[in-house]
């Protein structure tokens, strides 16, 4: 069966470790396991006692415990289970969820796997594309527009909040107009909160899409708010026990279990979330101004539309190609930024992230490159 190129995928095992400026990471910042194990209050040597055999397959029951205890409203322990990796997470719901044939809406822009992967297993006809309007300094969603979009033939919709690229975060009402137009058309939602907690100031917190629906299939993890992707600890909370059973069987012929020192970091990582979380959140603001203040200087090449939550944006970009400009910027220059065609939007668009501490440094060698074409 045939699968679309994953081009982020490819294009960050081509760039990310030889380019020296980087401005287009979604993650943020990361800590060494003796820093994490510093702030979790835990040691190097209970990591180096423990033992490497298989683990349980839902997950390690602390674990688990400490995930289901982020989501105060409607989520138990049973509904909670680890993955081997997050991105693992999107496949496991195509596959268990859905049928060739079925009808699937996917907000877009969107990681690339939350619309090939349902392309692979439903039909690319049969995926339809729920897109962000490009508004006056701010990207809008229109909940018509996916409204129009759902027919009898569809069983899913898929969404990713706070969203990668835009930075987008729906409001507390449009998140339950959200829930209640899957609810009244009985369709699943695969809601991606890979960034969850990631919320700027003055944007108010909305809550996980699995306390409001048990049709909601929740993808969370430690890679992006927390900045741990090296850990690959992702998790799924999914109430439906049918779909859980189906998933979870689906789980393993991927995984089987996760790994037992990511699970101990994991435990770590959780104990210091609130740390980690509000760290990273000071992190993306800081580099935001930095961003204001540079788009302002060079309004006539970039259309910033601020982001309100997560750790990236979707800025329009006044080149013919934006794949060939970054292609030639990190040649050139070693900086990177990411046409956003790979992620479904057009070539006129990049990505931007801003939850490194080493933006501003990025940053500025961008401009220095912009100012010296201008001489
Ligand atoms: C929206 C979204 N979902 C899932 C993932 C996958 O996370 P991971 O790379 O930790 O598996 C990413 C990674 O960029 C992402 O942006």
């Amino acid at each position: 069966m045939e699968i679309k190129s994953f081009e982020t995928e490819h294009f960050f095992a081509q760039y990310e470790f030889n380019t020296p400026y980087q401005l287009c990471n979604s993650d943020c910042e990361t800590v060494s396991t003796a820093e994490l194990l510093d702030m979790a209050d835990m040691s190097l040597d209970q990591l180096g006692g423990m033992r490497l055999g298989y683990t349980e397959s839902m997950g390690n029951p602390h674990l688990r415990e400490m995930i289901a205890a982020g989501y105060p409203k409607n989520v138990g322990v049973d509904d909670v289970f680890v993955l081997g990796t997050p991105v693992e997470g999107i496949y496991l719901a195509a596959r268990a969820a859905l049928n060739p044939g079925d009808e699937v809406v996917v907000l877009t822009p969107a990681y690339d796997a939350l619309i090939n992967m349902f392309e692979h297993v439903v039909g690319e006809d049969n995926v339809k594309k729920w897109a962000f309007v490009a508004g006056d300094g701010r990207w809008e969603l229109h909940l018509d527009d996916l409204r129009a979009l759902i027919t009898p033939k569809t069983k899913m919709v898929v969404v990713n909040f706070p969203h990668n690229p835009t930075g987008y975060l729906p409001t507390p009402e449009q998140q339950a107009a959200l829930v209640e137009i899957i609810e009244a058309h009985n369709l699943w939602l695969f809601y991606d909160e890979m960034y969850y907690g990631l919320v700027h100031s003055d944007t108010p917190e909305i809550p996980s899409a699995c306390e409001l629906s048990d049709r909601a299939i929740v993808l969370s993890g430690l890679s992006k708010t927390y900045g741990l992707p090296g850990l690959r600890t992702g998790w799924m909370v999914v109430r439906d026990p049918e779909l859980r059973a189906n998933i979870f069987n689906w789980k393993f012929y991927t995984s089987i279990c996760p790994p037992a020192p990511s699970e101990f970091l994991a435990i770590a990582a959780l104990r210091a979330r609130e740390q980690l979380r509000l760290k990273n959140i000071e992190i993306i603001e800081k580099n935001l101004d930095l961003a204001d203040q540079f788009f302002a200087r060079h309004a006539e090449l970039f259309t910033w539309r601020r982001p309100h939550a997560g750790s990236t944006a979707l800025v329009g970009m006044n080149v013919p190609s934006t794949a060939a400009y970054s292609a030639k910027l990190a040649e050139d220059a070693g900086v990177l930024i990411q046409s956003a065609e790979m992620l479904g939007s057009d070539d006129r668009h990049i990505r931007m992230g801003f939850g490194r501490v080493a933006f501003g440094e990025a940053l500025a060698k961008f401009e220095e490159y912009l100012l010296d074409q201008y001489k």
